[in-house]
Order: structure tokens, then C-alpha cells, then sequence
């Protein structure tokens, strides 16, 4: 069988962010059977609704495709005040729109962050959005990442190695998921 093809989303635009390199780090421990690509949000503008009407932009439009052909969604959430980051919100509020190739799409969710919240604000603000789009989130095993700084070496490479055991079981639930909610649908 074909490996699961998933696109990876990063809520954080930073270089050297964590939750960017736990989508790394989820490659390179899934790459068996999980094929997972990044897509990189940064060039989706800010939605409005005059700039919609006009026509669609084209990293809209990329974006959406992307969504549509893959298998499932990976999102890596960063917490900015105890919810999603802003960047994330409107990417997912552009793929809404229109013939959503949200609807429907199995997802899980994932967060890394510098303190002790391990992101579970943005993750329990998250379910509440995929609902209203209708992705099919996975609820169970649950990844937050907390002091992700100590987790990580100098080159944002995931070394400690019970998180790694813990990612492992991680993706491992998200391929089943995944499988699941496509042979229900056929
Ligand atoms: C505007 C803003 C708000 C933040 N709010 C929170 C928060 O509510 N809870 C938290 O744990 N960290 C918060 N942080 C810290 C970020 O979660 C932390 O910098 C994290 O590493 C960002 O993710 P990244 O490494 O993927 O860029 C905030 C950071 C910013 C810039």
C-alpha cells in the first residue's frame, strides 16, 4: 500500500521555531510509512472578504489544492495567549471558504512550547475551529510539548528520547486514524 500522504502545517513563521521542527522531527521518524510534506503559510495574505470577491490569491489557491490532495492534515500549534496563533487562523479561515477542502479531512494536532502549557490552550481552542470547518480531529494519544527548549540540540533536532518514544506512538495513532476515517468514508 501507498504511504499515507499528510500535510504537515506549522502555526509559527519563525526560523528557528520548535513546533516547525517537530514537523521535521515527525518526518524523520514516520518516514516509513508516512509521507509528509510542510507546507509553508507565510505567503497567505490576510483575509478579507473585498480581496476574495476580486479573485482568489494564488497561494490561496495552492494551499487548498494541497489540503485537497492529501490523505490528512499534521498541524503543529504554537501557543500565543492561550490560543492559535493568528497566522494559522486565517489559513485556515481562507481554506474555509468556498468548496473547503477542510471538510471532512482527518487531522491530529500537535504543540511545542517554551513553558509549561505544552500548548493545551491553543490545542483545546484548536478542536473547537476544526469543528466549526468540520475536520475530523484525532483526540487521542494528545502531544503537547512543554519546555521544548531542553528537548531540542543547537541544530532544533529532537534528541530527548521519551518525547521521541512518545512521537512514535503519536504518529503511529495518527496513521490508523487516518486509515479509519478514510475507509469509513469509502
Ligand atoms: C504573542 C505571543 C504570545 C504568547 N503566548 C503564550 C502563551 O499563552 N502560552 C505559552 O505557553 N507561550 C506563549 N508564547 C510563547 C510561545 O509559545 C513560544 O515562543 C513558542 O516557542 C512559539 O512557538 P515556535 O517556537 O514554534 O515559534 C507567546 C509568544 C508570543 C510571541
Amino acid at each position: 500500500m501507498n504511504k499515507i500522504k499528510v500535510l504537515g502545517i506549522s502555526g509559527s513563521l519563525r526560523e528557528s521555531s520548535f513546533n516547525t521542527a517537530l514537523l521535521k522531527s515527525s518526518i524523520e521518524h514516520s518516514k516509513k510509512y508516512l509521507n509528509i510534506d510542510i507546507y509553508d503559510i507565510s505567503r497567505i495574505p490576510l483575509y478579507n472578504h473585498d480581496i476574495e470577491k476580486k479573485g482568489i490569491p494564488e497561494s490561496v489557491i495552492k494551499f487548498k489544492s494541497a489540503i485537497a490532495s492529501s490523505d490528512s492534515l499534521l498541524f503543529a500549534l504554537p501557543e500565543y495567549n492561550s490560543s492559535v496563533t493568528g497566522v494559522l487562523k486565517n489559513a485556515i479561515d481562507w481554506a474555509s471558504r468556498a468548496e473547503s477542502p477542510l471538510n471532512g479531512k482527518p487531522c491530529a494536532i500537535m504543540g511545542a512550547s517554551g513553558g509549561l502549557s505544552g500548548t493545551a490552550g491553543a490545542q483545546s481552542h484548536f478542536r473547537q475551529i476544526a469543528s466549526s470547518v468540520n475536520m475530523i480531529c484525532m483526540n487521542v494519544p494528545k502531544f503537547q510539548m512543554r519546555r521544548s527548549k531542553s528537548l531540542f540540540d543547537e541544530n532544533n533536532i529532537l534528541t530527548d528520547q521519551t518525547t521521541i518514544e512518545h512521537l512514535n506512538k503519536f504518529l503511529k495513532a495518527f496513521e490508523d486514524w487516518t486509515l479509519n476515517c478514510i475507509n469509513k468514508k469509502n
